[in-house]
């Protein structure tokens, strides 16, 4: 079954033609430069003014355009005698600012909206950029294209069909480059897809198939418990957040194992928070804080778009993906303020908020992968506190790690991607917030929330190098704002790609 959105990410192409060269492109957009002095015309721009009879300069000072990082200035073609190219309708200047992979990402993302409903663009955006621009390119044309609806009707503009980057002299080489910007982008588009499909479709059996898809297309191995067996291998998190719901929970776990992998290959093991709804459960969440809750799962969704593209990329390192499934619902059997649960491995929560769920799941998930599978890094990611929204709002991840080289790494790869993280602190004076009377730790310490959210999870990965990023703050973007779509934001799906494709993940990390 293909992914369950019908909205599809655009066809991208290279060619060495100049823009104007490309047969059947509706619309030419070529760069346009923010210099000192103003704005300065990019290749491609040469041959299209050679054919269109055009005061350029006088366009873009009618326009007043300055170059900046994702402005579009349009000339609307009205005859196309004498042009090469008979179905050209408009050429679009595209602001590429200083034309770092930054601007590019964003460039790309704002000529996708505004080439909706088109068939085929021909750009000479990526024309002098080298691997990591036209890669951002990539991703910005992808993920500006983005879409996904339940209409009856079908969405009212359509990503563009076709997009021909033009101009690339070295076409033949750099398709390998194209592909990983596709791969990448693709993650992004698919993690996406996960957090919006609405949760009266998307139940943690429902994850456990998406999961299946992903090993059968990406070729990895995929285990997954049922509620027996959870509760038969004392996964009782999963269990206990699981259990009133109709929709029982699942533990999905993927294998990716790098080409030629030996005994010294390193082992990451990814953990994704898979919360298909979060009712609050007897806790219960007002209606206003509980609306976007079936995004809950944007975190084990990531993990899934990561495994899947992970071949893609070329990882080197072998990677587990995780996924602890659960809808948190409120019923007659439902965790009660009070019970004390058992997770994987022993360790005992007392449940003093049953809308502190997320911790419960991570936790089983967490100790199994400690316990079972030897990693040398543990990441986690997960939609776990809105105390991290009030932190950071609504643009910048949280990131917690007990290594600092991890925490670099993973920074690092955020900001190369466009997905921003700030290193969050796992202060231990707080962690005396974390005492139950009756048990190992409280689910629901108080604040600062996400900290103390970080410290809960914290016990449960025996002093290994953990990085655990809350993106609740940025799960869910409230605006378009160039390769952010409103709506689910898929978030960390680049970021950890970004890092995971790196020749050395682990560089650094002392183990
Ligand atoms: N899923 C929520 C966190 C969340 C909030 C995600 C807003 C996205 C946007 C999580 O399960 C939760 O409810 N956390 C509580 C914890 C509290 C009860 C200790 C919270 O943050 O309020
Ligand atoms: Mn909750
Ligand atoms: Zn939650």
């Amino acid at each position: 079954m293909a992914l369950p959105n019908q909205v599809s990410p655009p066809q991208i192409a290279l060619s060495s033609a100049a823009p104007t060269g490309v047969a059947g492109a509706d619309v030419v957009a070529v760069p346009l430069v923010k210099d000192e002095d103003g704005p300065t015309l990019g290749p491609g721009a040469a041959e299209l003014l050679d054919e269109l009879s055009l005061d350029v300069f006088a366009l873009l000072e009618h326009h007043q355009a300055t170059g900046r990082t994702g402005e579009v200035v349009e000339h609307p073609v009205l005859s196309v005698d004498g042009l090469s190219n008979s179905s050209l309708r408009s050429v679009l200047f595209v602001g590429v600012g200083a034309g770092t992979p930054a601007d590019l990402r964003k460039a790309g993302a704002s000529l996708a909206r505004r080439v909706k409903g088109k068939d085929t663009v021909a750009t000479s955006l990526a024309a002098l950029s080298d691997d990591a621009g036209l890669r951002a390119l990539v991703e910005g044309l992808v993920l500006g294209s983005f879409g996904f609806h339940r209409r009856s009707e079908g969405l009212k503009e359509r990503p563009v069909s076709r997009v021909v980057l033009a101009g690339i002299a070295d076409a033949t080489e750099r398709q390998q480059v194209l592909e990983r910007g596709i791969a990448l982008a693709g993650a992004g588009w698919m993690a996406r897809t996960l957090a919006l499909v609405p949760a009266n479709e998307k139940s943690p059996a429902w994850m456990a198939e998406r999961a299946g898809e992903v090993a059968s297309t990406a070729g990895l191995k995929v285990k997954v418990w049922d509620e027996k067996q959870l509760a038969r291998d004392g996964f009782g998190g999963i269990v206990g957040v699981g259990r009133a719901s109709s929709n029982p929970p699942r533990l999905i776990r993927l294998d990716y194992t790098p080409r030629g992998a030996g005994r010294g290959t390193a082992h990451v093991v990814l953990v994704g928070k898979g919360i298909t709804f979060d009712t609050g459960g007897l806790s219960i969440k007002p209606a206003e804080a509980m609306m976007n809750m079936k995004r809950d799962m944007t975190g084990g969704g990531v993990v899934l778009a990561v495994m899947g593209a992970l071949a893609d990329l070329d990882c080197p390192v072998r990677v587990t993906g995780l996924v602890p499934a659960a809808e948190n619902a409120v019923g007659g059997d439902s965790l009660r303020p009070g019970d004390v649960i058992r997770h994987y491995g022993g360790r005992t929560s007392e449940v003093r908020n049953t809308d502190a769920e997320g911790r419960l799941v991570m936790a089983d998930a967490l100790a199994y992968a400690v316990a079972e599978l030897k990693p040398d890094v543990l990441v986690d990611v997960a939609t776990l506190t809105g105390a991290m929204k009030v932190a950071l709002g609504q643009r910048t991840g949280g990131i917690f790690a007990t290594d600092d080289a991890l925490a670099d790494l993973i920074v690092t790869a955020g900001a190369a991607a466009g997905e921003v993280l700030w290193r969050m602190p796992l202060v231990e004076d707080y962690e005396e917030r974390l005492e139950s009377k009756v048990a190992d730790a409280d689910n629901a310490a108080g604040g600062p929330g996400a900290i103390t959210a970080a410290l809960f999870l914290k016990h449960f990965t025996a002093g290994l190098p953990w990085a655990h990023l809350d993106i609740a703050s940025v799960g869910d973007s409230p605006v378009d704002s160039f390769e952010w779509t409103s709506g689910a934001t898929g978030f960390g799906a680049r970021a950890l790609l970004h890092w995971l494709e790196l020749r050395e993940p682990l560089a650094g990390i002392t183990s």
